[in-house]
């Protein structure tokens, strides 16, 4: 049996033959500064799948469910391969198996032939309507990132954020490298990893905010929405709530995993109220240790330039609407703990007011 991520470095150099986005976001990490003229790791994904790649996935597919396993297995198996701590379990399938999708596992199409593959596989394959699941045809969301301006000539700097992510049909052709997706679904998490792997490098790894993409090219301050706790950007939870879970390094077996609020819904979860003596500080005074919780802490506060989904919140589950109204009655015991009214708690200086470093 292979150990976790033992196709990775073959996927890398499948991709530095073609698209290379993974080479032109590494030069951009390692750079930690993106500019003008920097090579953009963005490749077009089609509208339509390439047929044979589809089937033989399929057939991959249909030969791995012989032995009684699922799609959410088959997904695992991908993710394992190419090493996303959300797949840290070794699967449990046989040699044969194994030899079979060695010889057969198209990673070579995917990866040249850009598609939103794992929606379609997911949807022929069960997933349907689970937490009402149904896939956006790549024809619209390719449509609607023109509408919105993300995908042609966009401004590469837009924070985009997609709250029910599914395998990342929205996401895949917009262009700007600041994206951020959330999926209820674990299985729809682990899928829009693996498209991330192939498609979007800037979704699934961004160890550190990047001057001119999170942080201004000028003066050094992170200025778009970045979350220091995880180097990925894709989240699974509830997003009514804005809570999530992410791990703490995506390339890591068995990584820690954190706890990640988006906009959370429960106030008392924003972490900045625990710092709100500090920001009351003179920034000059502040040391680096204290600058750089605050940073962080702050750099979460940033509102997305673009929202874009295909949510399934007209039928809320009695559960939810429990929750909210519970957390409703919280929040005002919340604010009334910190003797401060709400217009108080959106005056703090904005993130563009603090140095980095
Ligand atoms: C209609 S599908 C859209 C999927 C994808 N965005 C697309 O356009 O193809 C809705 C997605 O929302 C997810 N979902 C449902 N309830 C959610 C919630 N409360 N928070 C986050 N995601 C949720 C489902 O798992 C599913 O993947």
């Amino acid at each position: 049996m292979k150990s976790f991520g033992w196709k990775r470095k073959v996927c890398f150099e499948i991709d530095q033959k073609g698209h290379n986005v993974w080479g032109n976001w590494f030069a951009i990490l390692n750079k930690g500064t993106f500019c003008e003229g920097d090579a953009i790791p963005y490749v077009p994904v089609s509208t339509v799948e390439k047929e044979d790649v589809k089937k033989a996935l399929q057939k991959c597919f249909d030969y791995f469910s012989l032995t009684g396993k699922r799609a959410t297995d088959f997904i695992d198996w991908i993710g394992y391969a190419i090493g996303i701590a959300w797949c840290s379990e070794k699967p449990n399938i046989t040699e044969k198996v194994e030899l079979f999708l060695e010889e057969h596992f198209p990673w070579e199409g995917l990866i040249q032939h850009p598609a939103d593959y794992m929606s379609t596989f997911l949807v022929l394959n069960g997933s349907s309507g689970n937490l009402e699941y149904y896939p956006t045809p790549m024809t619209i969301t390719t449509a609607i990132s023109r509408m919105l301006n993300i995908s042609v000539e966009p401004n590469l700097t837009d924070s985009v954020l997609e709250p029910c992510l599914g395998p990342g049909a929205m996401l895949l052709p917009v262009k700007a490298l600041n994206l951020v997706g959330m999926d209820l679904s674990l299985l729809m998490v682990k899928a829009a990893c693996i498209q991330a792997f192939f498609y979007k490098p800037s979704l699934l790894f961004v160890p550190t905010p990047i001057v001119g993409i999170h942080a201004h090219p000028v003066e050094k301050r992170i200025h778009q929405y970045f979350e220091v706790k995880t180097d990925s950007r894709i989240y699974w939870g509830n997003s009514l709530f804005g809570e999530f879970q992410a791990p703490k390094n995506i390339f890591i077996q068995d990584s820690e995993f954190e706890d990640v609020y988006v906009n959370p819904y429960q106030e008392s979860l924003r972490e900045i109220h625990q710092y709100r003596d500090w920001l009351k500080e003179e920034w000059s005074s502040i040391d680096v240790e204290r600058r750089k919780i605050l940073v962080g802490v702050m750099a979460r506060e940033h509102k997305f330039t673009v929202v874009m989904s295909n949510p399934p919140f007209g039928k809320m589950n009695a559960l939810d609407i429990e929750k909210m109204k519970t957390i409703e009655k919280e929040n005002i015991q919340f604010y009334e703990s910190l003797q401060a009214p709400i217009d108080v708690i959106e005056d703090i200086p904005s993130i563009g007011q603090l140095q980095l470093f």
